[in-house]
């Protein structure tokens, strides 16, 4: 279907719930299929069948959502798009430029949703002037997460600097406890790199880096350092950390063969399916340092033909950004809502925290959107730096090497 068709069908369905011609159908790829991620999208499969709709579930399994970016590409390619895929930050406007995806201003516009997201986030909404994305949450990627009687047996308190990161971290490993919990893949060593990166570099430093790729950033003394504390961060991993699911990671920490994980907050949505609860069973804290890293899951409807199906899409974005769905599916993922105005009563402690740093660092110039999560760089240059991260973790390279491997690599990816 032609956009100027699907804006058609939009109206026609925004107009009158009752005239509805068709059954609304929706193909959804998406790479939640951890225990939390699973519960998460259940929710929306839920509302989407009592509104009427018919799911076709197109799960891709694979942490941070690389897998699933190849599945796309290849059903792209294949002129059989799904009709909505879970997509974010940059990635939705190389797809718009590809001239694939659907607009949904039709349903952004009547349902309000410049008046209820934040600016920046409905910045990564926008193609041009069009709405091409739904929000779903704000997931923070600069967290801790600990094992609250490993570190009270072992009389570690949270740390609030790397210099006691690495003091506990020895500690523990003296009494044969895992420091921390890490699955070797790219994407997670990113994730960790960014989260010692905003910590090291400040929220300036990480700006000019992984947002500006200003070079003198990529090769100054402070990136050396941030490398300098991922190589002891490699030395708190366990001997079997290649390959492993973040969600198994989690669990490490759940069942306190590790100590701590960094991780976004989807590792949350782990602790609490597992029926954890916070500051009791594991603590949450930011990493040391200031700022905040954010993810936003949204999801982009692809041309599909067929009214059932633009009717599909149409109806997935009404309720992805409604009030109710955006409380009950980020009470199960570990992420604050999208929208501003969603009541947080129901939210735990680090919902909150999340929300209040958050607010703060927008105040602060120091709300940054995640490299190692598509939010700040288009793949290329985001795929650039992860190499070269990759690289440094699984070798004995030296951090000055690093260092200048990521200027040229960034460079030649540009
Ligand atoms: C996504 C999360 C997801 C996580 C692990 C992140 O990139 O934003 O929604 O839970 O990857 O798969």
């Amino acid at each position: 279907m032609k956009r100027s068709m699907f804006a058609a069908v939009s109206a026609v369905a925004l107009t009158s719930a009752t005239s509805l011609v068709a059954e609304p159908q929706a193909e959804v790829l998406h790479w939640w299929t951890s225990g939390g991620e699973a519960k998460s999208v259940a929710v929306l499969q839920e509302e989407f069948a009592a509104n009427g709709g018919t799911w076709t579930d197109m799960p891709v399994a694979g942490g941070g959502g690389d897998a699933a970016m190849t599945a796309l590409r290849a059903r792209v390619l294949s002129g059989n798009a799904p009709a909505a895929v879970q997509l974010k930050g940059p990635a939705i406007q190389e797809w718009y430029e590809e001239g694939v995806l659907a607009d949904i201003s039709a349903v952004a516009e009547a349902e309000g949703w410049a008046k209820v997201l934040p600016a920046s986030i409905a910045g990564h909404m926008m193609c041009e002037d069009t709405w091409c994305a739904a929000p779903v949450n704000v997931h923070r990627v600069d967290w801790i997460w600990a094992n609250a009687d490993v570190l009270e047996s072992n009389g570690i308190a949270m740390p609030t600097t790397w210099d006691e990161f690495n003091a506990a971290a020895d500690k523990l490993q003296a009494a044969g406890i895992t420091p921390l919990a890490h699955g070797g893949q790219a994407w997670q060593d990113a994730t960790v790199f960014e989260a010692v990166a905003l910590g090291v570099l400040g929220p300036d430093g990480f700006r000019k880096a992984f947002v500006e790729l200003d070079e003198a950033t990529l090769t100054s003394d402070g990136m050396v350092a941030v490398f300098d504390q991922m190589r002891k961060m490699r030395g708190y991993v366990d001997d079997n950390f290649s390959g492993r699911d973040w969600n198994l990671a989690t669990a490490m920490v759940m069942n306190g063969e590790a100590a701590f994980q960094i991780m976004g907050d989807w590792a949350k949505g782990e602790f609490l399916a597992a029926g954890k609860a916070p500051g009791k069973d594991f603590l949450c804290a930011s990493v040391p340092g200031e700022g905040f890293l954010y993810n936003v899951d949204s999801f982009a409807m692809f041309e599909v033909d067929g009214d059932d199906k633009a009717e599909g899409q149409l109806l997935l974005a009404k309720l992805i950004v409604g009030q109710n769905f955006q409380k009950v599916f980020n009470l199960n993922k570990g992420s604050i809502p999208a929208r501003v105005d969603v009541a947080l009563d129901d939210f735990d402690s680090c919902a909150h925290l999340s929300a209040d740093d958050m607010a703060a660092s927008n105040e602060g110039g120091s709300l940054l959107p995640s490299y190692a999560h598509g939010m700040a760089l288009r793949g290329a240059q985001s795929g650039a730096i992860t190499d070269v991260v990759t690289a440094h973790f699984n070798s004995d390279m030296s951090s000055a090497d690093a260092v200048k491997m990521l200027a040229e690599a960034v460079a030649n990816s540009m």
